[in-house]
């Protein structure tokens, strides 16, 4: 039995597949107790630190608004600018002083693996809420959980993710996850920004199906899941790259309905273009339903790490 209780979630890559289904069951079991009253009294008394470094829309506010459903309380701040990052101080000095005050760490940083140096220094247990092009393990949950939400069953399915796979976070965190299922991946990108051969090599080594292209059309053909991402612009060192390769895959309402009507469409969003917004309402467009289920995910994950649940 894994010991949930002040583990730290830094990575798609720490969960077994027993440890994962723990997760959407309580997932789904904080859902339905959430469908019958605003707020669960489970964590009330604890406090959330959430520090984001980096901008961020859904993933702190899911953080927080999970912390509030649980019963518990948040502190924090969504803008590095504000606090003592600018006079210099370290990111471990700004842990080892959250930590002081709260019960468990959610956090965004532009570094890969600051995450990890937080979780180094920090009593509390510490969830990566991104840590730049590195990985976004609660994401990554969400996903698969609407996947399995939305499909019924991941066995046999192909998923098509298309986009930034060298520089987005989501998804390498979750071909992690995926990984566990038998399930077949078709990899989308421009050749510049294909998923790194690393990651690619290991899985398959691992047994995972994949297939790269850089074919949209014909990978949606024998798609059941298209995972859309944006092209990672603040990654980019050479702005006329980014301009080059932003507009690389549009998915349009017309492609949908000749190439595969009943395909479901995630996004971890934000858009920018890459999916047109005729598409929000064909009955596939999950990526809204994708949102609301972060917060399902998240309470699970903060309730497991607090070990109230
Ligand atoms: C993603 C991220 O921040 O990595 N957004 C999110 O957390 N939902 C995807 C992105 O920014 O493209």
């Amino acid at each position: 039995m894994t010991e949930w209780k002040g583990r730290d979630i830094l990575e798609g890559g720490q969960f077994t597949r027993q440890e994962i289904e723990h997760v959407l069951r309580t997932a789904d079991d904080l859902r339905s107790r959430l469908e019958k009253t605003k707020a669960l009294d489970l964590a009330k008394g604890y406090l959330l630190g959430a520090l984001f470094f980096e901008p961020s829309t859904r993933t702190r506010l899911s953080f927080e608004t999970a912390m509030h459903r649980l019963g518990g309380d948040v502190v924090g701040f969504a803008e590095a600018s504000s606090t003592s990052t600018a006079k210099g101080e370290t990111l471990a000095d700004t842990i080892r002083t959250v930590d002081q005050y709260v019960d468990v760490i959610a956090m965004r940083h532009p570094r890969i693996g600051s995450a990890r140096e937080a979780a180094e220094v920090a009593r509390a247990p510490v969830i990566n809420g991104g840590d730049g092009a590195g990985q976004h393990p609660t994401q990554a949950l969400q996903d698969l959980f609407t996947i399995r939400s939305e499909l019924g069953s991941l066995e046999g399915k192909t998923i098509v993710l298309c986009g930034d796979l060298k520089y987005g976070r989501t998804v390498h965190a979750g071909v992690e996850v995926y990984r566990h299922f038998p399930l077949r991946l078709v990899l989308v990108a421009p050749e510049s920004l294909r998923m790194p051969e690393e990651i690619t090599s290991r899985l398959r080594s691992q047994g995972l199906e994949i297939r790269e292209t850089t074919d949209l059309e014909a990978a949606l053909r024998e798609a059941d899941v298209l995972y859309m991402t944006r092209i990672q612009r603040e990654r980019f060192e050479d702005a006329a790259e980014y301009e080059r390769l932003k507009d690389s895959y549009v998915l349009k309402r017309e492609m949908v309905e000749r190439l595969r009507p009943q395909l479901t469409i995630l996004h971890p969003l934000p858009r920018v273009n890459e999916i047109t917004t005729d598409v929000d309402g064909m009955s596939g467009a999950a990526y809204f339903r994708q949102v609301r289920n972060g917060v399902a995910i998240r309470m699970a994950l903060l309730a497991l790490v607090l070990g109230v649940v």
